[in-house]
């Protein structure tokens, strides 16, 4: 894939390092960028060697900048809800793709920039960035699913005062508020993106996507629905051979090898 793409998928082990890279533009999200982060998204999904995903920007000053501004202006109201509508797909087929997807925002991670990273199972933020939802100082909603997914992370009254008064927070900020999970110095995100997902791959595959799976699926029903959905969950993950290998071994005291089956 060529460096002058506006998404880049490099391969490295079993990772797939996804760039959004329109850095002249903060990497802002466009229709175009949008599009071609899905085409690659679809790629990935269909390869079993790549096991987990991780979401940069280019440069070092930006994860991305949100929704573009610049095409938002002159949009008229259906095309910003097609524009919206793209979004909101690209994000869910983050969520649900079926691999590890962590983000590793190295700088801004505004607006729509931040759902898509909020879209991801977790997220690593360097020190000294920004991350908000400055949607409603432009006038306009977070409308990429962020008005969803940020209460389901942080909780209702923190998502109001970020989406309400449109303030940016420091990643510190965003740590003691559980938007993100890690801070690390810019220096190191690569390297701990790298053993955050490798903490994940070490453990067996199917828990870990089944735990995924009723955690996310499971925020979005009933309390007694989401318990069943948790049992159920663990009833399947009980045919695997990896839960089999996994009590056998700590019954007999050994350390257990996972298959992935
Ligand atoms: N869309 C389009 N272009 C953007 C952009 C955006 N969201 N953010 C930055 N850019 C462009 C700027 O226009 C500028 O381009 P030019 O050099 O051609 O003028 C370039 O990126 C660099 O940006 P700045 O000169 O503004 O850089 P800065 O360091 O002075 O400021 C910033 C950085 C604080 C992030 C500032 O760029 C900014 O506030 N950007 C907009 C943030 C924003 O409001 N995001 C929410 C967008 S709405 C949304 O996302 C909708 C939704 O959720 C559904």
């Amino acid at each position: 894939m060529a460096n002058n793409d506006c998404v880049i998928l490099e391969q490295k082990d079993a990772v797939g390092w996804i760039t959004l890279n329109r850095p002249k533009a903060l990497n802002a999200l466009n229709i175009e960028v949008l599009t071609k982060l899905s085409t690659v998204l679809d790629e990935v999904a269909k390869d079993n060697d790549c096991r987990a995903v991780v979401i940069t920007g280019s440069g070092n000053k930006a994860f991305s900048a949100g929704a573009d501004i610049k095409y938002m202006s002159e949009a008229t109201p259906l095309q910003v809800r097609e524009f919206a509508n793209l979004a909101i797909a690209v994000n869910h087929k983050i969520e649900t793709l079926g691999k590890v997807v962590v983000a590793a925002i190295n700088g801004y991670a505004l607006g729509g920039g931040l759902e898509l990273a909020e879209s991801c199972m977790l997220r690593l933020a360097v020190k000294d960035t920004r991350l908000g939802h400055p949607e409603v100082r432009i006038g306009a909603v977070a409308g990429f699913g962020g008005t969803t997914r940020l209460p389901r992370l942080i909780g209702k009254g923190r998502a109001a005062e970020l989406l309400l008064t449109g303030k940016l927070i420091s990643s510190e900020e965003a740590l003691n508020f559980g938007l993100v999970n890690r801070v690390v110095e810019a220096d190191a995100l690569i390297s701990e993106s790298t053993a955050l997902v490798g903490e994940i791959l070490s453990q067996p595959p199917i828990a870990v996507d089944f735990s995924w799976q009723a955690l996310h699926r499971g925020l979005n029903i009933t309390l007694e629905e989401s318990a069943q959905l948790g049992a159920d969950y663990f009833g399947l993950v009980a045919t695997t051979e990896d839960f089999r290998e996994g009590t056998s071994s700590f019954v007999q005291k050994k350390k257990p090898i996972y298959s992935g089956k």
